[in-house]
Order: structure tokens, then C-alpha cells, then sequence
């Protein structure tokens, strides 16, 4: 295992990629011929193992993925694991059933994750075409919670949007949006500027401040509707949060947390909506 980790590390993959690929690579064939076959085509071509496999796990579960998708990120899972803490522990656990929204579902890794962890949760989980929904509906149905799971094709920055909103009183509102600025996608690893979709990691348009998804989704949630009391959740770039909490404020969204990843980086957003006074940073729901 060391050896063929070492042989993609020399190829210039990053250590850590190296040895999740090499993991999921052994784990998934047996054969030695076939495995060098691999790494021998993931060296020339840089197309991450998880698309020459056609899948890559998540938390505990496994999914299909393809080129409309991003590889599910390690950074997700503490996005999904903060969340359910949170709607856990929380004083104000809805008694009725909980009801999400994942804006920008992709595989569908978030929503499917809700779905296996939260008893009776409802979701909503929206993408912005035909292909990329039809692989998270797949993705739910081998998962087995695709009755807990509506998926939509919906555009973010159209009325589509509003019209969910005002037709749902959502208790979650979870997202992982493109937050590449367009002027850093060429500066990314080339795994990711070659062969992840373009339209997932900068968005379906041009992203030169890296906000525009942040600024749609606090617009939206900004306006005036009978809402439940809601916690909105997004995973965030570390560089992204002195611009992300001006823009807080000066949306007058004074409640909210950031919450660090493991290399100690700020990668998530909770916001709390109507829950608490305005004017504090929380420590916790
Ligand atoms: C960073 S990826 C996250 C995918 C998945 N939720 C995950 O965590 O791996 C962002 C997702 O937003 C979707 N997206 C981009 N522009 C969108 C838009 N205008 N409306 C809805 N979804 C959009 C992309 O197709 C992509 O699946």
C-alpha cells in the first residue's frame, strides 16, 4: 500500500489524495494487474480514481459520480455531522417532521446523508440540470431513502427558487455552493481543473468575489415570508469569512457561528434564524 501511495505522491498528487485513492482502489479490486493499470492511468491522465471507478464514498455510504459532479470532500461531511448536531440537540427540535432544503445537491451526497441520519426528515434537494438530478435520484434509490428525498431541477438565482420557499416552510436550508472565485479556478490542482465540473466549484456564472451563491441565499432567506424559526448551513472557503460576515451584517443576519474544519480552517456557516437576539456571535444552537 505505502509503495503505490509513494508512486502517486512522486506523480505530484497530494499526500492526502494519494492515500484516500489508494484506500478506495484496494478496497475495490483485488486484482494487482488491473490496480497498476490504474494508478499507471491516473498518473497520465490526472482523472481522480474515484471517476475512473465511477464512485466515492461518503461518510458511510457509497455513490455514483460521474464528470457533472464533484468528488464528495472530506471538509462535507463536517458541514453534514455539525448540522445534525445541532437539529439534535437543539431546544427547538421540531416536534412536527423536520423539513430540509439542499440547494445544489450534485451526487447528492448531503441530502442522502440527512436522510440516513434524521428519522422522518422531508428534503428537498435541488441542482440546476436534468443529469446532475438524475444521478442524485439514483444515488438516493441505492441508498434506499429516496422517499424521504424530493429532487428538483431548479436554477438558484431563478423565481423557481422563490417559489419552493414560499410553497415550504423549511426547518433546514443546507448548502455547499460554488465558492471557487473565477480568476483562482486555473490555480487549483490539476485533478480538479481538468476534470471536475467547472459549474460546481466557480457556479453557473461568472463568481469573481467567490459570493455571488452566498448573496443569493441571503437574499433569499431575507425575505419576507412566514418562515419557521430556521438554521441555514453552508460550507464556506476559510479565505471567504472576514467578506461572508460583512455581508452577514450588513443583511442584519447578526446570529451565526463558524465552525472550523480539522486542519483548523473555517469551513462552515450556521446561521440562526429568528432564534436569538441579534448582535451575537453563538457558541452553539
Ligand atoms: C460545490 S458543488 C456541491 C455538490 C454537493 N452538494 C457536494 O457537497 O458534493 C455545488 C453544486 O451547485 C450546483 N449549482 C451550480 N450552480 C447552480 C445554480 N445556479 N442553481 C442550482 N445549483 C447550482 C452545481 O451543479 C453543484 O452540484
Amino acid at each position: 500500500m505505502e509503495e503505490l501511495i509513494e508512486k502517486l505522491i512522486s506523480a505530484g498528487i497530494e499526500p492526502q489524495e494519494a492515500k484516500k485513492e489508494i484506500s478506495i482502489l484496494l478496497m475495490e479490486l483485488k486484482d494487482s494487474e488491473q490496480i497498476k493499470k490504474i494508478i499507471s492511468e491516473r498518473i497520465k491522465t490526472r482523472i481522480p480514481i474515484q471517476y475512473i471507478l465511477g464512485k466515492a464514498y461518503f461518510m458511510d455510504f457509497e455513490v455514483k459520480v460521474d464528470k457533472n459532479v464533484l468528488i464528495p470532500r472530506p471538509e462535507t461531511e463536517i458541514l453534514v455531522e455539525e448540522t445534525v448536531r445541532r437539529l439534535i440537540n437543539s431546544r427547538d427540535m421540531p416536534r412536527h417532521v423536520p423539513t430540509a432544503l439542499d440547494i445544489g445537491t450534485g451526487s447528492g451526497i448531503i441530502a442522502i446523508a440527512l436522510a440516513r441520519l434524521i428519522p422522518d426528515i422531508k428534503i428537498i434537494a435541488i441542482d440546476v440540470n436534468e443529469d446532475i438530478i438524475n444521478l442524485a435520484r439514483e444515488n438516493a434509490e441505492k441508498n434506499n431513502v429516496s422517499e424521504k428525498i424530493k429532487f428538483e431541477v431548479c436554477d438558484v438565482f431563478s423565481n423557481g427558487m422563490e417559489e419552493i420557499l414560499n410553497r415550504n416552510n423549511f426547518d433546514l436550508i443546507i448548502s455547499n455552493p460554488p465558492y471557487v472565485k473565477s480568476s483562482e479556478m486555473k490555480k487549483l490542482r490539476p485533478e480538479v481543473v481538468l476534470h471536475e465540473p467547472k459549474i460546481a466549484l466557480v457556479g453557473s456564472k461568472e463568481n469573481n468575489s467567490g459570493l455571488i451563491y452566498y448573496e443569493r441565499i441571503f437574499e433569499l432567506i431575507t425575505a419576507p415570508r412566514n418562515d419557521n424559526k430556521r438554521l441555514i448551513a453552508l460550507e464556506i472557503d476559510p479565505s471567504l469569512v472576514n467578506d461572508l460576515i460583512k455581508l452577514l451584517k450588513s443583511k442584519g443576519l447578526n446570529s451565526f457561528e463558524i465552525v472550523k474544519d480539522y486542519s483548523k480552517l473555517d469551513r462552515c456557516l450556521f446561521i440562526f434564524e429568528r432564534s436569538v437576539k441579534s448582535g451575537s456571535l453563538l457558541p452553539g444552537y
